[in-house]
């Protein structure tokens, strides 16, 4: 092939030892550089590309290009990542290391949709983007048609038609006939320097052997701190929370006055326990610390106050002890069907030791629970702790009755 004749002007690059790339005809306006690639798709040529400085409308159709076949290998490429989720984690939660979460099945599709779903749009995202750079040639770091001073007016306000010479169709006459009907403005033969000139930039090369070395440091001093002892605490380049400044017990603090880390108790501060006033009251205690007899001196006990420890009884009590204080609550009844373990029968009410118990106790009972029973004194507050106590009366009372207790008109209903 010869260069440097016709319209060739030259590049100034003069060695005629390099091959020729192709030919690059100059066009001024959209029309001109699309009946151009008409006649050259016509003429049946492939190895050829128009460059321009603007999308131009129509121009694929001029050049006989098809459709992108980019979406089906993208809609593979998710497909394969939908696969793959779902065997990764059939495998891994059902097969490989099947554990119960929840009492869950080990595989049901709901809760693998998260995983399916991002890996069915990593998969697409990838395909799509490296596909994409492969099909364009890229990374390239060179193309010949720069060699051409006029190509840089692509990017302004030119249109140009590149015909590469390993077309099977090229031929340096023939081809450059074919241009030159086109009427282009100008027409050049373009060196091909890409083995010269095509190789990565030397200082890029040198900048990847550095990273590329570069990244073993951190692996090495991975691996050196690994087998080696050391006097000094690790490396420990992710702090979180790990050490956090403190102050323990009976040691100096400077923040405050008077220098101690324990701060003294707001003034009038009294423990849950340590409440003073009503012994009887809040402890159901008598002043020399027995079971105090009888209800608190406050407590009114009246129908508003009894139905409110009914109340109170059916929501706490009822579900272990039964309705009836017989200590056959659901709660029983279920342990006792699930031949549960260690389980205790809640107390029956209307034992006689109970029906002696003085209310203090009962009401201790309520607020710290005994034994296996546990306690409700942070759920109930203490009026409602005696209104309790006094239905537990009214229970047991209940079971004992005398004749004397029913209303003598109703007597006769008795059997
Ligand atoms: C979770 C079940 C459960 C609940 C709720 C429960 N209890 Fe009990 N209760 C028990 C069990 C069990 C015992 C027997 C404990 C033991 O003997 O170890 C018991 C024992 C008792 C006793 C006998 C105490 C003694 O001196 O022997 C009384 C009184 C009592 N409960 C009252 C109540 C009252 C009042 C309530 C509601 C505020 C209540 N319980 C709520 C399970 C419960």
């Amino acid at each position: 092939m010869s260069h440097g004749n016709g319209h060739d002007n030259g590049n100034g690059n003069g060695n005629g030892s390099l091959p020729e790339y192709g030919l690059l005809a100059q066009y001024e306006d959209v029309d001109s550089i699309k009946k151009a690639a008409e006649k050259v798709r016509d003429a049946g040529y492939s190895n050829w590309d128009c460059h321009t400085p603007f999308p131009v409308h129509g121009l694929d159709p001029a050049m006989g290009i098809r459709r992108t076949r980019l979406p089906y290998i993208i809609m593979a490429g998710g497909t394969l990542g939908l696969l793959t989720a779902i065997t990764m984690q059939w495998w891994m939660n059902a097969i490989d290391y099947p554990y119960i979460i929840s009492g869950k099945p080990y595989w049901s599709v709901p809760a693998n949709v998260p995983i399916m779903f991002e890996l069915t749009v990593l998969f697409s995202g990838l395909t799509a983007f490296f596909v994409t750079l492969g099909r364009c040639g890229f990374p390239r770091f060179h193309h010949p048609l720069f060699n051409s001073e006029r190509f840089a007016k692509v990017t302004d306000d030119k249109f140009f038609l590149a015909i590469e010479a390993r077309d099977p169709k090229y031929d340096s006459v023939g081809t450059k006939e074919l241009l030159e009907a086109t009427s282009p403005t100008a027409i050049e033969s373009v060196e091909d320097d890409s083995k010269v000139s095509g190789a990565l930039p030397k200082p890029l090369v040198y900048l990847l052997v550095v990273a590329f070395v570069a990244g073993f440091v951190p692996l090495g001093v991975i691996a050196t701190m690994w087998y080696s002892r050391s006097e000094l605490p690790r490396i420990h380049p992710n702090p979180n929370m790990d050490f956090q400044e403190k102050f323990k017990t009976q040691t100096y603090n400077a923040l405050f006055a008077d220098g101690r880390s324990m701060r003294p108790q707001e003034e009038g501060t009294v423990a849950t326990n340590q409440v003073r006033g009503d012994n009887h009251r809040y402890r159901g205690l008598t002043k020399d610390g027995e079971w105090a007899a009888g209800f608190p001196k406050d407590f009114v006990l009246d129908e508003a106050k009894m139905n409110r420890g009914q109340e109170r009884y059916n929501i706490y009590c009822q579900p272990c002890h039964g309705a009836a204080g017989f200590g056959q609550g659901l709660v029983h009844e279920r342990a006792t069907k699930l031949k549960a373990a260690k389980w205790v029968q809640p107390s029956s009410l209307h034992q006689d030791y109970l029906r002696a118990q003085p209310e203090g106790k009962l009401f201790n009972t309520i607020t710290y629970g005994i034994r296996n029973m546990p306690g409700y004194g942070w759920a109930i507050p203490v009026e409602d702790r005696w209104a309790i106590v006094a239905y537990i009366r009214a229970l047991q009372r209940s079971q004992l009755a005398d004749l004397k207790d029913v209303p003598e008109g109703e007597r006769g209903n008795l059997r």
